[in-house]
C-alpha cells in the first residue's frame, strides 16, 4: 500500500517572506500527519523553506533543473545545486516546461537520468493535450512520454521515481478530470512501467494526479485504486485550502 503523497507546486509564486510564512504554518499543521508532503517553491525560496522544514514530514522539491553538472549555462540551476539547497525531489517534464519552454522527451530523459545520479527523486510529469484526448491519442501519448522519458532508467532507479499524470487540459482551467478518467490513465501508466520493470516494482511507484485539484474534489480522486496522491498548483498557494487537501 502506497502512503498518500500530496505535493504543492507553487510555480512562479511567493516571495521568500511569503514562502517562509507558509512553511512555518505548515510545519505546525502537518507535524503529526501520516502522509507524505512535498513543497516545490520557486528557486529563490528553496533554501529558506528547506531550513524551516528540516525535521518535519514535509520534503523539498525544485520545479525544474538543468541536465549539465555545471558550466556556461546562464540562468540555469544544476542538480547538485538543488541538493545543496536542501532538495530531495525535483519536478521534471511539467507540461508548462514542455509547451512554453519546448522541452521534449529526449531532454526530459536526460534530466531524469542526471537527477537520479545526483540523488534527487524525480517527480516525472506526463499528460495529453485536449486535442490529443479528443482524437483518442491519450494512451499513445502517455506510452511515448513514459518510454522515452524513462529511457535507460534501471529497475533499481525507477523505484525512486514518482509519476505525475497531469492532463494539460485540466491544469489551471478549473476543469478536473473525473476520477474514472484519471484511474484509467493511472492504471495504464502502471501497466507500461510494469512491462518495462515488472509488476513488483510498478505496483509500488506513486502515481499522482495534477490538474485543478481542490478541497472539494480531492477525496473522490483519492478513492481510486491507482491514484496515490496529488500534485496541486493553484489550490496549494493558500495554507487553509492546501491543509484541507492534505487532510482529504
Ligand atoms: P492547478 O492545480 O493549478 O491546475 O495546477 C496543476 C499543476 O500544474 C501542478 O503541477
Amino acid at each position: 500500500m502506497i502512503k498518500p503523497l500530496i505535493a504543492a507546486n507553487w510555480k512562479m509564486n511567493k516571495t521568500i517572506a511569503e514562502a517562509e510564512d507558509f512553511a512555518m504554518q505548515a510545519k505546525k499543521k502537518f507535524a503529526a500527519i501520516g502522509r507524505d508532503i512535498i513543497f516545490a517553491p520557486p528557486y529563490t525560496a528553496l533554501y529558506a523553506v528547506g531550513k524551516i522544514l528540516k525535521g518535519s514530514p514535509v520534503h523539498l522539491a525544485a520545479q525544474n533543473m538543468h541536465w549539465a553538472e555545471k558550466g556556461a549555462f546562464t540562468g540555469e540551476v544544476s542538480a547538485a545545486m538543488l541538493v545543496d539547497a536542501g532538495c530531495d525531489y525535483v519536478i521534471i517534464g511539467h507540461s508548462e516546461r514542455r509547451t512554453i519552454f519546448s522541452e521534449d522527451n529526449r531532454l526530459i530523459n536526460q534530466k531524469v537520468v542526471v537527477a537520479l545520479k545526483s540523488n534527487l527523486k524525480p517527480i516525472f510529469c506526463i499528460g495529453e493535450t485536449l486535442e490529443e484526448r479528443e482524437s483518442e491519442k491519450t494512451f499513445d501519448i502517455l506510452r511515448q512520454q513514459l518510454q522515452q522519458g524513462l529511457n535507460n532508467i534501471s529497475s533499481d532507479d525507477i523505484r525512486h521515481c514518482i509519476i505525475a499524470y497531469e492532463p494539460v487540459w485540466a491544469i489551471g482551467t478549473g476543469r478536473t478530470a473525473t476520477p474514472e478518467q484519471v484511474e484509467k490513465a493511472h492504471s495504464f501508466t502502471r501497466k507500461v512501467i510494469g512491462n518495462l520493470h515488472g509488476a513488483a516494482i510498478s505496483d509500488n511507484i506513486p502515481i499522482l494526479y495534477g490538474g485543478s485539484v481542490n478541497p472539494e474534489n480531492v477525496s473522490g480522486l483519492m478513492s481510486q485504486r491507482n491514484i496515490n496522491g496529488a500534485l496541486v498548483g493553484g489550490a496549494s498557494l493558500d495554507i487553509e485550502s492546501f491543509a484541507k487537501i492534505v487532510g482529504f
